[in-house]
């Protein structure tokens, strides 16, 4: 067997410092501040971070160096002591769901060996992921929408109409819904959270064959870690609306503007992805407090073991 790419207990460290920004984040549930509600989840995941036996760099995170205090793209984490790990992160993963109480709000951190995740600008990224199992080649982001539902529908031996896509709910996407209906395909509509959204393609239970549509590039980044670790297909290409993003993109090393990027580009090597449940979701429970003790829900996988864990912990606040 080949030597593992990083620590056997780098999953646990990773579950552990979403755990953290989760909870952090749970004071600010339904307060409709989601600059706080953001910023607590970073300190958490900042500090879990800085105890971990890593020599960690932030390759996603919160912003370019002067926009963000913390968490910045190039910032060091860990206590140096470790191996070379590349992070990428989103403290709190719905920072409207977790203003308004709403559903599906998670912390998530994927990490990997130096030079393992393509460095994205915090720009759109148009998106296409579909579950395992299906042979190379079936959808493909250069297809149309609805050639994409009919050779996915192919595929997996239905109709169309029984083919179900996620979408995100912008106006944005205003002409994928109407090619969506032309085709019958069903849409189901998210609100926030495409990272959730692009995982729920490999998890039969929740029904959703396709997820088609633009989010952010760091989210395309983080959901193509998790697929990385549990199989599936999923592609992605940046989207720029100006001058300022292409000189931002720039800046974190791409060249190629109209690149398509397949799933080992843009996670190129093994990588551990974790998420703990903010408020309760689809994809996991949110944290719950009583009688001084805090409940989390995290998955936590890693490509290398091929293992995907969800774990309930129970520690005293
Ligand atoms: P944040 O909570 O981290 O801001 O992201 C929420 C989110 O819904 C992502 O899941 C998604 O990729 C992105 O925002 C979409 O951006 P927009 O709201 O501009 O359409």
């Amino acid at each position: 067997m080949a030597a593992a790419p990083y620590p056997d207990t780098l999953a646990a460290d990773a579950a552990r410092v979403a755990e953290l920004a989760a909870i952090a984040a749970l004071d600010q549930v339904g307060r409709g501040d989601e600059t706080t509600a953001d910023q607590v989840a970073v300190d958490a995941m900042r500090t879990g971070l800085n105890t971990l036996n890593i020599q960690g760099r932030i390759v996603i995170g919160e912003g370019e160096r002067d926009e963000a205090p913390m968490l910045y793209i190039g910032e060091e984490v860990g206590n140096g002591s470790g191996p070379a790990i590349d992070i990428a992160l989103d403290p709190l993963e719905g920072t409207t769901l977790t203003a308004k109480a709403m559903a599906g709000a998670l912390a998530v951190l994927a990490m990997a060996p130096r030079g393992g995740l393509l460095h994205a600008p915090d720009t759109y990224m148009q998106k296409i992921a579909i579950g395992p199992g299906y042979p190379a080649g079936t959808v493909d982001l250069d297809a149309s929408a609805q050639d994409n539902v009919r050779a996915l529908a192919r595929a997996k031996g239905v109709t169309p109409g029984e083919i179900t896509v996620l979408v995100m709910d912008r106006p944005r996407h205003a002409e994928l819904i109407a090619a969506l209906r032309d085709v019958g395909a069903r849409i189901q509509f998210i609100t926030d959270g495409d990272v959730a959204g692009v995982i729920h393609t490999t998890e039969p239970e929740t029904g959703i064959d396709l997820y088609l549509g633009s989010g952010g590039a760091p989210e395309g980044v983080l959901a193509a870690a998790a697929l990385k670790c549990v199989g599936g297909f999923f592609q992605g290409r940046l989207i720029f609306r100006n001058d300022d993003e292409k000189a931002r993109a720039e800046r974190t090393g791409v060249t190629d503007f109209d690149r398509k990027y397949e799933l080992h580009e843009l996670v190129s090597g093994d990588a551990i992805f974790a998420a703990t449940g903010v408020t309760t979701g689809a994809l996991l429970d949110g944290v719950r407090m009583s009688n001084g003790l805090v409940t989390t829900h995290t998955l936590v996988m890693d490509s290398f073991t091929r293992t995907v864990r969800r774990i309930h912990t129970t520690r005293p606040l």
